[in-house]
């Protein structure tokens, strides 16, 4: 480490308290990761209706509190408690965030006050440091949620004596969620309309919020290497590409670690039974469990394939759509199936323990014990995503012994290594083409491989179980983004 920063953490959700994918697992780690580092870090996110305040020890913090929007002043309340020394923020203001889903209604539809929901949080994070004369150096900021944070301090904070030293980070996780609304939410948001213009906030008139912090923040990252490379181009950058090829330097791609206090095999207390890399027999109990649990025919000697997702376009599972079939019925394999989102997915991975009986075990909705025991008791693990920026669950899997089917792209790409036929090495499967014909054939690989190379998967297996994606890492290449963020503060 260089020298202790006081670092500022804005998130619409981090663990323990509210997550619907990586984020979540993200912002509720890397703080801690860099506190371990001598860092002091507050996070601030919405104090969600359903957060159970007692479970998480959840005291009052700051009340009231002022937080000027556009024209009005919302008066709300935090809420904190600690965890490795990381004070967690929670901000109530019940209008805004006591609802049954973070972002959408039953029926996926986003919340219509989405920009003013994330736009309050970000200015209510700032509004508490100043009430509390906390004075970061680093304000880090992720996604469109809470993209407005660098701007705010730009335009409204720039000489305030608590706020003024603060330099800016903002982390994509995923780019093809950009916070675009309609105009009319800018006054409340309660920026100048000299930043809504077309390099900045303005995006074919609407609002785009991870644009606008695009050119704000002091400096960017996203979540894995590859993933940078790929936004910078017209595709993988859904339009923002130019806004970051201009940053040149101030972006770059930090790789996720994995929690392994939290997914690691030898202490899980989720899993049936335990297991590392000198004995494996653990994972042949939590492979039998599975099965039984998923009403899957319990059998050692078939390969079980894995899946836990949010069922969205970005995760690829229409490319298996077409073939599950034809791979069930061709090969000797089974699918434990976990996800929940898209209707149409569900609808078609809902039945199919039906037509495939003892075959395929779905499982449709949210279950972190489930995935925990997928993780477990699978031999593979299937990601075949159209982009991925980083993706946890195959870094889960390597440490589970699990061998990622992943399609080559993004995070995936950099953390799954391609298996050999000739020397046994790698770590999993790759495939390039987004087909259903590719999917079709990698999965046939690796179940061939399960069949016949034995002496190959045992090797993988322990070679997939030694590889080290833990935070510790992550966190100093952060440490270093955060002191070019200051330096370009200062250079302003
Ligand atoms: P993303 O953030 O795009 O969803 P990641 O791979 O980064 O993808 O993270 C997904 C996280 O959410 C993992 O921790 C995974 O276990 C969890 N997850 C996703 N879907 C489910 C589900 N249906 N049930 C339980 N956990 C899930
Ligand atoms: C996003 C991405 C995922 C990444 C996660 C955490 O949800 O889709 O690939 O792992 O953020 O950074």
């Amino acid at each position: 480490m260089e020298r202790p920063l006081r670092i500022l953490m804005i998130a619409s959700e981090a663990v323990p308290f509210a997550k619907t994918g990586g984020l979540g697992d993200v912002a509720g780690t890397l703080p801690r990761a860099l506190q371990r580092r001598g860092h002091e870090v507050t996070v601030v996110l919405p104090r969600y209706g359903w957060i159970d305040g007692a479970r998480h020890g959840l005291r009052p913090f700051h009340a009231p509190m002022g937080v000027w929007m556009g024209g009005v002043e919302e008066w709300c309340a935090v809420e904190a408690t600690e965890i490795e020394g990381v004070t967690f923020a929670l901000v109530r203001y019940d209008r805004y965030f006591d609802r049954p889903l973070l972002y959408h209604d039953a029926q996926f539809r986003d919340y219509a006050d989405n920009p003013r929901r994330f736009a309050f949080l970000t200015r209510a994070a700032l509004q508490l440091c100043r009430d509390r004369g906390w004075a970061p150096d680093v304000v880090h900021v992720h996604d469109w949620q809470t993209a407005l944070g660098p701007a705010y301090l730009k335009v409204w904070h720039w000489n305030d004596p608590v706020l003024g030293g603060a330099a800016s980070v903002l982390t994509i996780h995923n780019i093809a969620y950009q916070g675009r609304y309609p105009a009319e939410h800018w006054p409340y948001i309660g920026l100048r309309w000299d930043n809504f213009t077309a390099d900045t906030f303005e995006d074919h008139g609407a609002t785009n919020f991870l644009k606008g912090g695009i050119r704000f923040a002091d400096a960017l990252s996203t979540v894995s290497p590859t993933y940078a490379r790929e936004t910078l181009g017209p595709i993988g950058g859904h339009g923002l590409g130019p806004y970051l090829l201009r940053r040149g330097a101030d972006y770059v791609g930090i790789l996720n670690g994995a929690d392994y206090g939290e997914w690691d095999p030898s202490r899980d207390p989720k899993i049936p039974a335990r297991y590392d890399a000198s004995s494996l027999a653990g994972k042949a109990v939590c492979k039998r469990e599975l099965q039984r649990r998923l009403q899957l025919e319990v059998a050692d000697d078939i390969p079980v394939v894995g899946i836990v997702s949010r069922f969205v376009e970005q995760k690829g599972f229409d490319l298996l759509a077409p073939v599950i079939g034809s791979i069930v019925r061709g090969m000797r394999v089974q699918f434990a199936v976990l996800g929940a989102g898209d209707k149409q997915l569900e609808a078609f991975f809902g039945p199919l323990p039906r037509r495939y009986p003892g075959r395929v075990g779905t499982w449709i909705g949210y279950h972190d014990e489930l995935a925990h025991w997928i993780e477990a008791g699978s031999d593979f693990f299937l990601m075949p995503s159209r982009y991925e920026p980083c993706g946890l669950n195959q870094i889960y899997s390597l440490r589970y012994a699990t061998l990622p089917i992943v399609r080559a792209t993004g995070g995936l790409d950099d953390t799954v290594e391609q298996y050999d036929e000739r020397t046994g090495d790698g770590t999993g499967f790759k495939f390039h083409d987004p087909t259903p014909g590719a999917v079709h054939d990698t999965v046939g690989w690796a179940v061939s491989t399960f069949y016949d190379r034995k002496p190959h998967l045992e090797a993988m297996r322990r070679r997939a179980m030694s590889r080290d994606f833990s935070w510790e890492r992550s966190a100093a290449a952060y440490e270093r983004l955060y002191e070019r963020a200051i330096a370009n503060h200062r250079a302003l």
